[in-house]
């Protein structure tokens, strides 16, 4: 791919999921975004890579509203962030947010930690509902369901962010953002998280905005990559495309090393056996696993 062909993202000509353009975010006279465009259709499974500090999670913020942007505008569902929805539904509870390094209440079980967003959103639901929704969301996250009962302390590394997913569960969101949710996990444990996000997109029809540096997951789930670099998007396409691209980084991410190995084992995998390690039980249950 020609780089004037990356650095414009396609025109949003499909269903959308988020619309930015324009997007320019400054922490006094640091700009992190300059003039960022991007656009996520409906249904796609989105990966967002970029080098530490490029402002993934400040675009992530951006989108749900948590950074006020100094210029441009975000479009999420169908509605303009930062003004008030016409028919004064909350966004919020369309989406479903998994941050960076999980962010659970410690304490609080997992299925208390589920409940959080319901009862902001539903303050009148029953104690019985609001537990038996935990167990579904709990289930739904390939959790034993022993592990709704349980603080996050008493979970592996895996267990911590699948009950992360849970909680970004709770409410049916449409669309899901994750930042970096394999990161700090075993392969086995990040095989099988990719594992579940798949199943989750294909069974639920969720959409997924999807930060990593991991490119297992990238190579695995994501249907499409979006580069940030220079303050903006500068290429967003498949794998293959990017590699076409001649810009310095994607050439050092995608082609360098471990990205070809990541590839080399895509390819294995889908001539025969899996290449990246199987996760046999989708849950790693080693307490103390590293998160
Ligand atoms: N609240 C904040 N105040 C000041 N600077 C911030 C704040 N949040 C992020 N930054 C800066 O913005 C840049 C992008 O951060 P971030 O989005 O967290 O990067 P990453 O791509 O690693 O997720 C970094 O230089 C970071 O220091
Ligand atoms: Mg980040």
């Amino acid at each position: 791919m020609n780089q004037s062909a990356a650095a414009h993202p396609a025109p949003c000509d499909e269903d959308v999921a988020i619309r930015i353009e324009g997007l320019v975010n400054r922490f006094g006279d640091h700009t992190v975004h300059d003039g960022l465009s991007l656009c996520m259709r409906q249904g796609e499974i989105l990966g967002v890579v970029g080098g530490s500090g490029t402002g993934k999670s400040v675009l992530m913020r951006s989108i749900i509203g948590l950074q006020k942007p100094a210029e441009g505008t975000v479009e999420v569902l169908g509605e303009m962030m930062g003004e008030p929805a016409p028919d004064g539904d909350d966004i919020r509870r369309r989406w479903g947010v998994l941050f960076q390094g999980g962010a659970l209440f410690s304490t609080l079980t997992v299925a208390e930690n589920v409940a959080v967003p319901l009862r902001e959103f539903y303050p009148r639901m029953s104690e019985d509902l609001l537990a038996e929704i935990g167990c579904l969301k709990v289930a739904l996250s390939g959790l034993p369901e022993d592990a709704a009962a349980k603080y996050p302390s008493e979970l592996s590394g895996g267990m911590k962010k699948r009950a992360g997913l849970a909680r970004a569960l709770a409410l049916d969101p449409q669309l899901l953002f994750l930042d970096e949710p394999t990161a700090g996990l075993d392969p086995i444990a990040a095989a099988g998280f990719d594992r579940l996000i798949k199943e989750l997109h294909e069974t639920l029809g969720l959409s997924v905005f999807l930060i990593t540096h991991d490119l297992d997951t990238l190579h695995e789930i994501c249907d499409r990559v979006a580069v940030l670099a220079d303050k903006k998007v500068i290429a967003v396409g498949t794998i293959p495309e990017l590699m076409k691209s001649d810009h310095p980084w994607i050439q050092d991410y995608f082609a360098g090393p471990r990205g070809r190995a990541a590839l080399a084992s895509r390819e294995i995998k889908t001539d025969a056996a899996p290449a990246r390690p199987a996760a046999g039980n989708p849950i790693d249950s080693h307490p103390g696993g590293e998160a």
